[in-house]
C-alpha cells in the first residue's frame, strides 16, 4: 500500500516546517529563517546551529550537517517510517491522503473517514452561516442583537468573527435546516452539533465559531444571553475539535501576530473581540482551559513575545507554573499579567492606549513563577522557606538556556534570601548532566575546486530552479561568447552525490522543487540537498551567477578529463574548450559586477 505521489506533495506543501520543528526544539526568528538548538539527540550543542527556512520548507543543521523537509525531520526524530511520517503530518495539517494499491476494504474505510471529516467541516460551515444569518435577520434574534450591542460589539466585529445566534428551542433550528441541504445525522454528530440526547446541542445562545489554524470552523463556544448555566456551552471534543491545541481568533489575528512578533493570550472569546475592535489585533483566547504546551508551541512559530493575561484566580496561577518551563525551553519571551478585570470589561471603561501601558507592566514568567513559589513559603517561617528550595531548584534544573538559567538563579536566590552561589553549588552536585560531543561528519574538504564549483552550481540551481530549467534541458547558452550551448551531465561533477542530485534536477527540469523532492531517489539525498539549499541563500542567485558557475564547472570538468585522456587530439580539444569556458565564466561574472 503506497501513498500516492500527489498526496506526498500535498503534505509537503501543507506541513509548516517551523511548526513541526518547534515540537522538537525552540526556534527563534532571525530574518526570514528560524534558528534553534539542533534537535537531533546525538547532537548536543549550546549555541544554535539548526536553521529552518519556512519559505523553502527546509531545515538544515550547520553543526551536524543534517537537513531535509518536514517528512524527514519527523521520520528521524520520531523514528517513523516514511509513510508513518507522511500520515502523521497529513493528519496534523489536514491533508487527505490517497493510496495506491490498497485493499478495497482499506480503501473504503479510509474513504469513509475522509468523507466523514469532509461532511463534518461542511456541517460546521453551514451551521456558522445559519446562526450568523439568524442573528442578523431573524425577528427572534432581537434580544441577542440587543445583548451584543449592549456589550459594545460593533457590527464589523460580528461580521468578521461570524458571530451568530442559535434559535431558541421550539423553533426550527439548524438540525432541521441541515436536512434540507443534505447533511445527515452522521455529519452533524461528527461535527459535534448534536446534544447527548441526539437533539439540537445549542439553543438560545450567542454563537462564537472557533476555527483551526487553517481557518476552517471546527466548533463553537455558545454563550447564554442571561444567567442560564452553563454560561458557555462549548462543542464536545471531536475528531476536529481539540481544546488543548485550538486558540480562538487564531486565523483572524495570525497576520498581525507575525507582523508585531507578539501575541496576547486572554481567557475569553469576548476579550479577543473587544481587543480586536480597540485596535489590538493580536490577541487569541484559550477555550476555557488553561494554556497548554501545545498552545505555546503553536504561538512560538509566529511570535517571539507572548503576553499571558489572566484573571486573578488559583487555576490561572497554576497554569503559569506549568507553562513556565516550556516557555523557557522554547526560549519565548513569555510575560504574565494579572488583570483586575477582564480585558473586555476594562476596555469599556478605558481608552485602548492605556491598555498598552498595562501591558508594559507584565512580568517575565520566570520571575513571576519563582516569586510565587517562594511567596507560598514565605509567611510560614524559615522551615517552610527551606522546603521551597528543592522545589525552586528542580525548576532551575530544567532551564537549560545558560543565560536564562543564570537569571533564574539570581531571581531565586534573591527571593529566597540566599547567596546565588550557594544555591548553584548545591544543585550542580545533584544534577550533573553528561553531554556527549557533537558528532561531526567529514564532508567536502575545501580546496577541491571541482567539488566547490559543483556545490556552488547546485546551490544556485536549487535556490532558483526557474532560472536553471532551460539550461538543465538543453545546456547553457552564451551567444556572444560560445557558439554552442554547454551541456553538463552527472559525470561532470567531482562527487558522486552531486552528480546524483544534478541528474535528479535535470530529469525534473522546470518542475517545482516539491515535485523533485517527491521522487524517491531524492529521499536519500536530503541531507545534501538541504545543505545546498542553505548555502544557496548566502549566494546571490541571478542569471549571471548561474551562468558563471555553470561555465566554471564545465571548464574544471574538461580540465580533469584532459588529465585522464591519452589521446593528444582530444587533450588539445579539451585544452581549448577549457580556456574558452574559463573566459566565458570570467566574462559573465564581470558582467555581474559591472551591472
Ligand atoms: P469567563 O467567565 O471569564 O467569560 O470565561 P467571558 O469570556 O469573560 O465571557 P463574558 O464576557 O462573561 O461573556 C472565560 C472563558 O472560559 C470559558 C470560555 O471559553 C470563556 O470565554 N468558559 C467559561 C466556558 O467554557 N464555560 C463557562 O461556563 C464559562
Ligand atoms: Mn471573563
Amino acid at each position: 500500500m503506497r501513498i500516492a505521489a500527489q498526496s506526498i506533495e500535498e503534505v509537503r506543501e501543507a506541513a509548516q516546517i517551523a511548526e513541526v520543528a518547534s515540537e522538537f526544539t525552540a526556534l527563534r526568528r532571525v530574518g526570514a529563517r528560524f534558528n534553534g538548538l539542533c534537535p537531533y539527540p546525538d547532537h548536543n550543542e549550546k549555541t544554535p546551529s539548526f536553521s529552518v527556512s519556512p519559505d523553502k520548507s527546509f531545515y538544515y543543521c550547520f553543526g551536524c550537517s543534517r537537513g531535509g523537509d518536514a517528512i524527514k525531520l519527523v521520520m528521524e526524530l520520531k523514528s517513523f517510517s516514511f509513510s508513518e511520517a507522511v500520515s502523521h503530518l497529513a493528519e496534523r495539517f489536514g491533508v487527505e491522503l490517497r493510496f495506491e494499491g490498497r485493499s478495497p476494504e482499506q480503501e473504503r474505510a479510509a474513504e469513509q473517514r475522509n468523507a466523514r471529516r469532509r461532511s463534518a467541516y461542511k456541517a460546521l460551515a453551514a451551521a456558522t452561516a445559519y446562526y450568523h444569518k439568524y442573528l442578523l435577520k431573524s425577528p427572534a434574534a432581537e434580544e441577542a442583537r440587543r445583548y451584543l450591542k449592549e456589550r459594545g460589539f460593533e457590527y464589523s466585529t460580528i461580521e468578521e468573527f461570524r458571530l451568530g445566534y442559535a434559535p431558541p428551542r421550539g423553533r426550527q433550528g439548524f438540525v432541521e435546516a441541515a436536512r434540507g441541504v443534505g447533511l445527515g445525522r452522521e455529519a452533524l454528530e461528527a461535527a459535534g452539533l448534536l446534544s447527548s440526547r441526539g437533539g439540537e446541542r445549542f439553543g438560545d445562545r450567542v454563537m462564537f465559531p472557533i476555527s483551526d489554524r487553517r481557518g476552517r470552523i471546527v466548533g463553537f463556544g455558545a454563550r447564554s444571553l442571561g444567567e442560564a448555566k452553563p454560561k458557555y456551552l462549548n462543542s464536545p471534543e471531536t475528531e476536529l475539535f481539540n481544546k488543548r491545541s485550538l486558540l480562538y481568533g487564531f486565523p483572524q489575528v495570525a497576520e498581525a501576530m507575525r507582523r508585531e512578533k507578539a501575541a496576547l493570550v486572554v481567557e475569553g472569546y469576548t476579550d479577543v473581540l473587544m481587543l480586536y475592535q480597540s485596535g489590538i489585533k493580536n490577541a487569541v483566547a484559550t477555550l476555557g482551559t488553561a494554556m497548554t504546551e501545545q498552545h505555546l508551541k503553536t504561538l512560538s512559530g509566529h511570535a517571539e513575545k507572548i503576553y499571558l493575561l489572566f484573571d486573578p484566580d488559583e487555576a490561572g496561577e497554576k497554569a503559569v507554573e506549568r507553562v513556565m518551563v516550556t516557555a523557557a525551553e522554547l526560549r519565548l519571551d513569555l510575560r504574565v499579567l494579572r488583570l483586575p478585570q477582564d480585558p473586555a470589561d476594562w476596555l469599556l471603561e478605558h481608552p485602548p492606549e492605556e491598555f498598552t501601558d498595562l501591558l508594559s507592566g507584565a512580568v517575565p514568567v520566570l520571575e513571576y513563577g519563582i516569586r510565587r513559589i517562594v511567596g507560598r513559603a514565605r509567611g510560614a517561617g524559615a522551615a517552610s522557606r527551606a522546603r521551597a528550595v528543592p522545589e525552586v531548584k528542580a525548576l532551575l534544573g530544567r532551564i537549560e538556556d545558560p543565560v536564562l538559567n543564570r537569571e533564574a538563579f539570581r531571581l531565586a536566590a534573591e527571593a529566597l534570601g540566599v547567596d546565588p552561589e550557594t544555591l548553584r553549588d548545591e544543585s550542580r552536585s545533584t544534577n550533573s548532566m553528561e553531554r556527549t560531543t557533537p558528532r561531526s561528519r567529514a564532508r567536502n574538504v575545501p580546496g577541491d575546486p571541482l567539488a566547490e564549483a559543483g556545490r556552488e552550481l547546485l546551490a544556485l540551481v536549487l535556490t532558483r530552479p526557474d532560472l536553471a530549467s532551460g539550461a538543465l534541458r538543453a545546456g547553457m547558452e552564451a551567444p556572444d561568447l560560445l557558439n554552442a550551448p554547454v551541456v553538463l551531465g552527472p559525470d561532470d561533477f567531482g562527487d558522486d552525490v552531486q552528480g546524483r542530485i544534478f541528474a535528479l534536477l535535470s530529469e525534473h527540469a522546470g518542475e517545482d522543487l516539491s515535485t523533485v523532492l517527491s521522487d524517491e531517489r531524492a529521499r536519500a539525498l536530503l541531507d545534501e540537498i538541504s545543505a545546498l539549499q542553505a548555502e544557496g541563500e548566502r549566494l546571490y542567485p541571478s542569471e549571471a551567477s548561474l551562468r558563471a558557475a555553470w561555465f566554471r564547472l564545465a571548464s574544471l570538468s574538461r580540465e580533469r578529463a584532459k588529465l585522464f585522456t591519452e589521446d593528444f587530439d582530444e587533450k588539445h580539444r579539451l585544452h581549448l574548450e577549457t580556456k574558452r569556458l574559463n573566459r566565458a565564466a570570467v566574462k559573465v561574472s564581470n558582467l555581474t559586477l559591472e551591472s
